[in-house]
């Protein structure tokens, strides 16, 4: 029996992560911190059996080829290789949100997929190791793989980039509340923006003060400190941002319902509120604040022209999975 199952949770980045220093094994240009979101998450099968002689992937049920496929099967081969299995696999994944629309899919899925393939391939690798391998498939899921609070050490090379906990889920109740203005998928894909994040002017000042950011982040969340972490939250969006309207193709993921958002974070700040927002590659904002002012920021962005609905996660737990059982993969 070689297979078993990965759930993972999607993480919010609270500093970015845009561009790579190599584009292949995703060692990113700068460090970035995140938090893991509960509530949402990726469940993946992975099931080696000699009967498939290739890979197959199933999206909700729909069976995908092309890109998608071959960054699966990339990195089932370094699993295979470690493991010394020679069987390809069925993978099954489901999620509970919308897909590749800025709520890091493929965060979830690529860690969903690192720790239900190295389960099935009875591969027992330190945490460390696992967020190595699921940043081979898409950079942000090395940041799924640990629970929590998370920050990526950029790294040099394959063995010093990867994800580790900075605090624990339980560390702080802030809540992200998702506000969906768009369930289409974008059409730039994160890799390809990665890939023209040089070619902006603004991507080296961005670089430059990494470090600065990274530090206040860092700090704000280890005092639990919301107006710290809301300045440097916003400022580090906004540059990513930046860099993306500059690059060349110059790309947008914002649309109009995003900056009525970023609008009404900005009112319901000045009338008092803790809040803040940040936006990933994609239309959708996250609007992060402390556990008792989620109901009233929900409903407040619920009422904006062209959010369709809101969505509520807390502070997240690490990626984990169970080895399948017999009658799992018949009623599969
Ligand atoms: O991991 P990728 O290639 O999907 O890139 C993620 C990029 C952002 O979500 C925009 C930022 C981040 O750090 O998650």
């Amino acid at each position: 029996m070689f297979s078993a199952t990965g759930f993972s949770h999607p993480n919010i980045a609270l500093i970015k992560y845009w561009g790579n220093r190599d584009n292949r094994l995703r060692i990113p240009s700068n460090g970035s911190i995140s938090m893991n979101l509960d509530g949402l998450y990726t469940r993946t099968q992975v099931w080696f059996d000699s009967q498939f002689d290739h890979d197959e992937l199933f999206l909700e049920g729909h069976q995908v080829s092309g890109t998608a496929q071959n960054r699966v099967s990339a990195l089932l081969d370094r699993v295979r290789d470690m493991a010394g299995l020679a069987l390809y696999a069925n993978i099954q994944s489901h999620n509970n949100f919308p897909t590749g629309t800025g709520i890091a899919s493929s965060a979830s899925a690529f860690a969903a997929l690192t720790v239900a393939a190295c389960c099935a391939a009875r591969l027992e690798l330190s945490q460390r190791d696992l967020s190595r391998l699921a940043r081979t498939g898409s950079g942000s899921a090395c940041r799924s793989i640990p629970g929590g609070f998370v920050e990526w050490q950029p790294g040099d090379d394959d063995e010093t980039s990867y994800g580790f906990t900075i605090a624990p889920a339980s560390h702080w109740e802030l809540v992200d509340c998702i506000v969906i203005v768009s369930q289409d998928p974008k059409h730039t894909s994160s890799e390809d923006g990665h890939a023209l994040a040089e070619s902006s002017p603004l991507q080296n000042t961005r670089i430059a003060d990494a470090p600065g950011r990274l530090d206040i982040c860092r700090r704000a969340i280890k005092m639990r400190d919301f107006d710290a972490l809301a300045k440097v939250v916003e400022l580090d969006s906004n540059l990513m941002h930046a860099v993306v309207m500059t690059s060349n193709p110059p790309l947008l993921y914002w649309q109009p319902a995003t900056l009525a958002v970023i609008q009404a974070v900005k009112e319901i700040r000045t009338q008092g509120t803790a809040v803040c927002y940040t936006i990933d590659a994609g239309p959708n904002v996250h609007v992060i604040c402390p556990k008792e002012n989620a109901d009233y920021i929900s409903a407040q962005l619920n009422q904006i022209h062209g959010v369709q609905k809101v969505l509520t996660a807390h502070p997240g737990g690490k990626a984990r999975c169970i080895i399948d059982e017999d009658e799992n993969i018949a009623s599969k």
